[in-house]
């Protein structure tokens, strides 16, 4: 079985909106897949190269152009309210800036009951089952409910209310996580504990990760699988490991040689 699969997947855009002329592609011709172990699949790529949009792909956030996208043997088609709900018990994302995915008037705590009373399956928690979900989902991300409790946003660390919002993606119990540069905005200091996380969290829970970044550091630590995407194209993929000690393509060398420079010169 396969988890996901993307076959010959295209998604052009109309800029300018309806009426635009201009037609931009922004994914072209990609086709992969997870299978039904976990893993961690990182997709890199600079600025532009369409990460993001195999991202809202994936999720079911927006169709593509051509090809097809399946998630366990279904093609993902996401028309109402029901089908979502279904659809994100199984798949999650996490955003790049917690602070944009969390209302600054409210307490965080609310975020993870919410998600806790919306996604059980069966009779809806009451209060005190919810606030045993969103510790133990907590408790998976380093965190208790007694840290954050009763906490708003700004009150928590950039990394911290990123592990509040990964923990609250685990609380309807997906397969997979869609995380789409979940640690730009985190302090360079904590980048790597959070990517740690992704790590425990498959041998753990038994989840798959799709790894957006545009950090090859932390994707050869954590990664299993690597695709490198250049202009909405796929220009190389394999094993993490022997993809980013021994790059084929003439990007990917590049991109490995730009981290390199950065660490020498003590920004990286
Ligand atoms: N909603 C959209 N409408 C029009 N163009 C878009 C839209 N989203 C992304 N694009 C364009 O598609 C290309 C890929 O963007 P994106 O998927 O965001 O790349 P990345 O995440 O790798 O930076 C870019 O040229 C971007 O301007
Ligand atoms: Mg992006």
């Amino acid at each position: 079985m396969t988890l996901l699969s993307l076959s010959h997947v295209t998604k052009i855009y109309r800029q300018g909106g309806m009426l635009g002329r201009r037609l931009i592609t922004a994914v072209n011709d990609v086709s992969f897949e997870l299978g039904d172990e976990p893993e961690i699949l990182s997709i890199v790529g600079e600025s532009g190269s369409g990460k993001s949009t195999v991202a809202a792909m994936i999720l079911g956030q927006t169709e593509p152009s051509e090809g097809a996208l399946q998630f366990a043997g279904k093609t993902v088609a996401i028309h109402s309210r029901a089908e979502r709900t279904a659809f994100m018990k199984e798949v999650q994302p996490v955003l790049q800036n917690p602070f944009e995915a969390f209302n600054p008037l409210k307490r965080v705590d609310r975020y993870l009951f919410e998600t806790a009373r919306n996604f059980s399956a069966g009779k809806r928690p009451d209060r005190q089952q919810a606030e045993k979900m969103a510790d133990a989902a907590l408790h998976h991300v380093g965190l208790t409910l007694e840290e954050v409790k009763g906490r708003f946003p700004h009150e928590l660390s950039g990394g911290q209310l990123q592990r509040v919002a990964i923990a609250r993606a685990l609380i309807p119990q997906p397969r997979l996580l869609v995380a789409d540069e979940p640690v730009s905005m985190v302090d360079a200091s904590l980048r790597m504990a959070i990517v740690n996380l992704f790590g425990r969290l498959k041998s753990e829970l038994g989840l798959s990760i799709i790894y957006i970044t545009h950090d090859l550091a932390t994707a050869y630590y954590v990664s299993d699988n690597i695709i490198i995407m250049r202009k909405g194209e796929i220009v190389e993929r394999g094993r993490a490991r022997t993809v980013l000690d021994d790059p084929q393509h003439e990007y990917s060398r590049a991109l490995k040689d730009a981290v390199l420079a950065a660490d020498f010169s003590g920004v990286g």
